[in-house]
Parts: structure tokens; C-alpha cells; sequence
């Protein structure tokens, strides 16, 4: 341990981990960091220039040619430049969220963003969550959670969340995007998403945010208490 505690959130596209985390972070007092939106960034970098995301000799020579950065606003969002350019609107576009699934899916693209992700949690109280952080890139972390839930109920959140946004998407589109990245982010050789030995597993089909939030908020108190005072 470094000073910082890190806490490790993984899990399926949906299964509701951005919303806990940011939602959890302000609670602690920690920093989210949305690892996804890193891979975001690169499958839109690759998205724009034309190249085949599955390709990974065209997209490692890309990474060297652009700069990524994070960011936080005044309001504690996390935000995702492009060569200076803030996308993080542009990101979440449906067709990246498949650009995305196919970079991360290559071993230089995880290469190279893994010491960005531990950087950060060098020098912060991290929530982060994204696939790999409990086995991969924070495997010290003091708690790590894996967050599950069927993929009807998560394609529908997705879509709630869509709307919320302004984007309009199609139940059954959205539900196709969740299993090909499931399939995809599942079965990669690289770092593929799974629970790691010493996560706890939390399924939240049946239970509402409020519910997954009180269940998680209980989890960190318990695994810091002796540490912080877990007031939330
Ligand atoms: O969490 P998200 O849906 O924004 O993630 C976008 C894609 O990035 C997802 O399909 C898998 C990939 N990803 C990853 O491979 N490793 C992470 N730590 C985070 C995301």
C-alpha cells in the first residue's frame, strides 16, 4: 500500500458501475476514474482515422501520433481529451462504444494505458472502475467488487441512460452492442474481463440503485472502517 486506498470496481458494460462509482467516490471522498473512457478515447482516435481497430500494428502506430489526457471539471467530472479537444460526449456515442471494445482488445492498446490508470491511483484515493483493475491494473487494491447483472437489465439501463443524454437507441440494437462486447470483452487473450479471486461478486438484476449503492457504500465502510471514519 501506497498511502491511497484503492478500490477496484469490474464488471459487464451496464451492470451499473459508472453511476455506483462516481456515486461512491463523492460519498468517500475519493476519485472516480472511468477506465472505460480512457479505451473510448483510442477506439474514437482510431474511429477517426479510418483505421481497422482490430489491426493492431495500424492502431500501436497510432498511439504514439496522438495525446490523451484526463481531466476533472470544477463540478469532480471526469473528462477525456483528444489531442486537447474534450470528447467526452463524442465518446459515448453507441458506434464507439464498439471501437472501444475492439481496441481494448489489443495488447498495446493495454499496454500502453496501464501505467496511466496506476499513475493515478499513485497519488489519489481511487474508486476506478473499467474489466481488468482488480486483476490487472490495481491487483493490491483493498477492495475490489465485481459488479453483474443479466444482459436484458442492463441493456435497458443502458438505454435509460442513452435517453438521458439525448441519444436515441432501439431496446434490441442496445442489447446486441451489451452481448457482442460481453462475448468479446470476456474472451479476449488480453486481460479479459473476469472476477478476480479476491472480489466480491454483486449482482444487480433484482436490486434498484439505491439498494446496489447502500450494499456497496456497507462493503467500503466495513473493508476502511479501521482506517477512516466511513461516514456517508
Ligand atoms: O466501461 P465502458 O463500456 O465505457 O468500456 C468501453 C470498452 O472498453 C469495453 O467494451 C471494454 C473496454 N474496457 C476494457 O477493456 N478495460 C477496462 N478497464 C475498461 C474498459
Amino acid at each position: 500500500m501506497n498511502g491511497f486506498f484503492s478500490i477496484a470496481i469490474d464488471g459487464p458494460s451496464g451492470a451499473g458501475k459508472s453511476s455506483l462509482a462516481r456515486k461512491l467516490a463523492e460519498a468517500f471522498r475519493f476519485i472516480y476514474v472511468d477506465t472505460g473512457a480512457i479505451y473510448r478515447t483510442v477506439g474514437l482516435a482510431a474511429y477517426r482515422a479510418g483505421i481497422d481497430r482490430k489491426d493492431e500494428q495500424a492502431v500501436k502506430s497510432l498511439l504514439p501520433k496522438i495525446k490523451i489526457e484526463l481531466g476533472y471539471n470544477e463540478a469532480g467530472e471526469q473528462r477525456m481529451y483528444l489531442d486537447g479537444e474534450d470528447v467526452s460526449a463524442e465518446i459515448r456515442r453507441p458506434e464507439i462504444s464498439i471501437c472501444a471494445s475492439d481496441v481494448s482488445s489489443l495488447p498495446a492498446v493495454r499496454a500502453y494505458l496501464l501505467e496511466m490508470q496506476r499513475e493515478l491511483a499513485r497519488r489519489n484515493n481511487v474508486i476506478m472502475d473499467g474489466r481488468d483493475i482488480g486483476t490487472v491494473v490495481l491487483p493490491g487494491a483493498e477492495l475490489k467488487i465485481f459488479l453483474t447483472a443479466d444482459s436484458r437489465a442492463r441493456a435497458q439501463r443502458r438505454l435509460l441512460e442513452l435517453k438521458a443524454k439525448g441519444i436515441e437507441a432501439d431496446f434490441e440494437d442496445v442489447l446486441q452492442d451489451i452481448e457482442y462486447r460481453d462475448r468479446q470483452d470476456s474472451s479476449r487473450a488480453a486481460a479479459p474481463l473476469r472476477a478476480a479471486e479476491d472480489a466480491l461478486v454483486v449482482d444487480t438484476s433484482e436490486i434498484d440503485f439505491e439498494q446496489s449503492f447502500r450494499l456497496l457504500a456497507e462493503l467500503v465502510v466495513t473493508r476502511l472502517a479501521p482506517e477512516r471514519d466511513g461516514d456517508i
